[in-house]
């Protein structure tokens, strides 16, 4: 018999009461470095203002949990010593972090946990990252588990790697976690490293255009992107062991082995080498307030992804070419993983409604999908109150 079972009608069990815990668990952006986070390379995240809120209690029910999504109007329940078996949608987050916790011998017991979701799933913005961290900063709260963030961070990662079944990289549940408000974090994905810049954009904003298109081959083409990288690392190794990722490669390095490499792994790590410059070279920029540069950054950025990389798509394309006509728009590129999604957009404050107007008619026009548009605010990392 299987362990969880799923229902659909609101339950009456959560009564706020003094024990209440409510966690507010932000989406991310990424203003430049993309696919470089697994290939241990360098990127430029932070928080939004735009969030995941989550209520948990003890029920004193021994061992029984009961989780319910208010934007789904669903919910599901299972025994924490019954084996935790893999569902299908948004429940595998939850499980996975429930499933890391318990292989690491936390003290959880019975909890009931209300959600509801302001991200919208599927935009790139990491509605999958908050929700994670979100679980996994609760329940430490919750039951006194002691994790420090950057093991919250850590695990919430290895949740989504081993439980769900993406590869990803660590960008997502840091800048979910430990995002500071109106600052952009450029880390270092290899060693951790965090320096947080000053959001400053002067008369610009960050705006993001939903293409509200999700190519269904995203998890499968993103895991080959990585491994692509991983071979050809497999490859230079052999004759250079120093080499440990994408991000010890040079140029010259690169054109030595470019006749081993196959198929497209020299494509994908010339792009993977030219990011990690971009990433470094757009942190310098935003510091010495020189926005125009580090627009120019995001086009090449969405260049290497389009051409080299290849995990954009005609959507994100049409988006990005159309700014390029507008001299308000500082830069444009696709944002998150591809196949869909949002673009990210440096944009002067006082243009973009009229903007927005037309990008999504002609958006429209194109490819019948609505566009949507939103807005947002470097903003700080997970929150916890009592209530
Ligand atoms: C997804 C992953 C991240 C990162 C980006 C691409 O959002 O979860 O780890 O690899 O794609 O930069």
């Amino acid at each position: 018999m299987t362990n969880i079972r799923s229902f659909s009608r609101k339950p009456a069990f959560f009564q706020k009461n003094e024990g209440t815990i409510k966690v507010e668990s932000p989406g991310r952006i990424n203003l430049i470095g993309e696919h470089t986070d697994y290939n241990d390379g360098f990127v430029m995240p932070t928080a939004i203002d735009k969030k995941i809120i989550l209520r948990f209690q003890k029920n004193q029910i021994e061992n029984f949990c009961r989780i319910y999504s208010e934007t789904f109007s669903k919910g599901f329940e299972f025994h924490l010593d019954k084996k935790i078996e893999k569902g299908s949608g948004w429940e595998n987050y939850v499980l996975g972090v429930v499933q890391e916790l318990l292989g690491k011998n936390a003290k959880l017991e019975g909890f009931d946990c209300i959600i509801e979701s302001k991200l919208p799933v599927g935009a790139g913005i990491s509605s999958s990252a908050a929700l994670e961290c979100g679980i996994a900063s609760g329940l430490n709260h919750l039951f006194d588990l002691g994790l420090e963030d950057l093991e919250i961070v850590k695990l919430s990662q290895k949740a989504e790697n081993d439980f769900v079944g993406s590869n990803c990289g660590i960008m997502d549940q840091y800048s979910s976690v430990m995002s500071k408000k109106d600052h952009i974090i450029l880390l270092d994905c290899r060693s951790l490293e965090a320096e947080y810049i000053p959001a400053h954009f002067q008369n610009c904003k960050l705006l993001l255009l939903n293409t509200n298109v999700s190519h269904n081959l995203a998890d499968s083409d993103y895991n080959s992107r990585r491994e692509e990288c991983e071979a050809a690392i497999r490859i230079i190794q052999k004759s250079k062991p120093e080499i440990r990722s994408a991000r010890d490669l040079n140029f010259d390095t690169l054109e030595e082995f470019k006749e081993e490499l196959e198929g497209k792994m020299y494509e994908r790590c010339l792009y993977v080498l030219k990011e990690n410059g971009r990433v470094l070279e757009a942190a310098k920029t935003l510091k010495s307030g020189n926005l125009r540069d580090f627009g120019k950054l995001m086009y090449e950025s969405h260049e290497g992804l389009q051409h080299n990389y290849e995990v954009s798509c005609q959507e994100l394309d049409f988006l990005v070419a159309f700014s390029r006509e507008k001299d308000f728009i500082y830069g444009s590129r696709m944002m998150g993983g591809g196949f869909g999604g949002c673009t990210i957009n440096l944009i002067e404050e006082d243009k973009i409604d009229a903007y927005v107007e037309e990008v999504s008619s002609a958006y429209f026009s194109k490819f019948n999908i609505e566009l949507d548009a939103i807005s947002v605010r470097p903003g700080e990392g997970t929150k916890i109150y009592k209530e």
